[in-house]
């Protein structure tokens, strides 16, 4: 042990960086004799599986840079431009001071009672500024409510298929994600019953995301109603991931879980989280909106110290401004996504591939494509081998949980030619791996 504290003796000429060059070959093992132990790193961080959605993207900006035209229908990245207003909104607060410099941990006190009113208006649930924090997108978002409600070997139900980000989180706040099945002859829902074989002692939070990642399935405004009462039922909270709420391709068919009929008692149960990155194509401002029960606000406001200090006030001036865009803005996103959609789906069609409506999307811009039988998982294999032969680049669902398995995710945030040629192409190369064989019918 006496070499680890040698080591770190800034005034051992060795022990510098620069220094470690100039030793003479063939005495590498000073290394070891002077550096001591390497530190060791989480367990737990080293352990998380790397996202399969950048093992594919690198991979195509690989074959990019070497020449290849690839068509890129793996990454949730909006091709559409953010609102104008947004733009500058966000430009003009660069010439405020304030707007440059940390603001309260839970946003500016404008745009926190901005998202109020907005929600309350859309949802009719009355919302006030003491219940909102404004995240760093709803990544951070999500970081920050699991930061506040869990402890060592807490348990969170997770959809399987699910987006990997959430899972991540909970592990990385040492809680247990708990999978809980949607699968794809469900038309990819939940099951009341078989949630609540779930519930256990350890059970903190429920998580749903609609429309969602990675499937594009709404819950219906009945099956939302009923998880808000079997949490009320457990006391736990709801998780309602609302980031695609905007891209609904029907609008009768989504409700918020805001809109739940009695929200006095529930809403003590329920934590919303939405933003703009998604429908307003605003990723890279970073902005995302949690709306809490009032007891639970200073605790996500407190925490963000702690993660984060506080979000970026210009760019939540710009996100404030997007929550006021003209209908129209939103129309044309909610039209061009059904367009991609239906794209994808006239394109498999056309092939011979019917896509049962069970796998249809409702909203966002996903869609499961089934790329194998059922049997072990090789969506990865079948991924790489697309994107090798065809030039498409797809995100494998293996990555997005068991019942993903076989099953290509698709995302058709791109222009409407390359969502076009590639789903042609995906089509092809399904039929050449035999898929009128195996491909699912409306009632199998
Ligand atoms: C379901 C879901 N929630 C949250 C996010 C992250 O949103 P943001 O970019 O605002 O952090 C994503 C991004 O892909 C998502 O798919």
């Amino acid at each position: 042990m006496a070499s680890v504290n040698v080591a770190r003796q800034s005034w051992i000429p060795w022990a510098s960086p620069a220094a470690r060059n100039l030793r003479p070959a063939g005495h590498a093992h000073l290394t070891h004799a002077f550096f001591g132990t390497l530190p060791r790193l989480g367990s737990v961080a080293e352990t998380l599986p790397r996202s399969q959605i950048r093992m594919v993207m690198e991979r195509a900006w690989a074959m990019e840079r070497a020449g290849r035209k690839i068509f890129h229908l793996e990454v949730g990245q909006p091709d559409l431009a953010p609102p104008g207003v947004a733009l500058e909104a966000c430009k003009a607060a660069l010439d405020d001071p304030v707007a440059l410099r940390y603001c309260p941990n839970a946003g500016e006190r404008e745009t926190r009672q901005i998202i109020a009113d907005v929600l309350q208006q859309k949802t009719g649930c009355p919302t006030a500024l003491e219940n909102i924090v404004v995240s760093v997108g709803v990544n951070g978002g999500i970081t920050l409510v699991l930061s506040a409600i869990f402890d060592v070997d807490d348990e969170i139900l997770v959809p399987d298929p699910f987006w990997p980000n959430v899972d991540m989180a909970a592990k990385l706040f040492k809680a247990r994600p708990i999978r809980y099945r949607l699968p794809s002859s469900r038309g990819f829902l939940p099951n009341i019953e078989e949630l609540q074989r779930l519930i256990t002692s350890r059970t903190k939070a429920l998580y749903v995301c609609s429309p969602s990642n990675p499937t594009g399935k709404v819950i219906p405004q009945a099956m939302m109603d009923s998880l808000i009462r079997m949490c009320m039922d457990h006391g736990i909270f709801l998780i309602s991931d609302e980031i695609y709420g905007d891209i609904v391709f029907d609008k009768n068919h989504f409700t918020s879980c805001l809109s739940f009929p009695d929200m006095t008692e529930a809403a003590e149960h329920v934590i919303w989280l939405g933003g703009v990155s998604k429908a307003h194509a605003m990723t890279g401002f970073r902005v995302g909106f949690v709306r809490a029960p009032q007891r639970v606000v200073p605790i996500l406001e407190k925490n963000q110290e702690g993660l984060l200090s506080c979000g970026v006030p210009f760019a939540q001036r710009g996100a404030a401004m997007a929550l006021k865009v003209d209908q129209s803005f939103m129309e044309n996103t909610i039209a061009t996504y059904r367009r991609r959609r239906d794209l994808v789906v006239d394109a498999l069609a056309e092939a011979g591939l019917q896509v049962p409506h069970r796998l249809k999307p409702d909203g966002a811009f996903y869609m499961l494509v089934p790329c194998a039988p059922a049997g072990p998982d090789c969506s990865e294999e079948v991924a790489l081998t697309l994107l090798e032969e065809k030039g498409v680049a797809c995100a494998p669902g293996g990555g997005f949980g068991r019942e993903a398995e076989n099953f290509l995710r698709l995302s058709f945030a791109t222009s409407d030619e390359d969502v076009l040629e590639g789903a042609r192409r995906l089509a092809h190369f399904l039929l050449g791996r035999d898929a009128t064989q195996w491909w699912p019918s409306n009632s199998s």
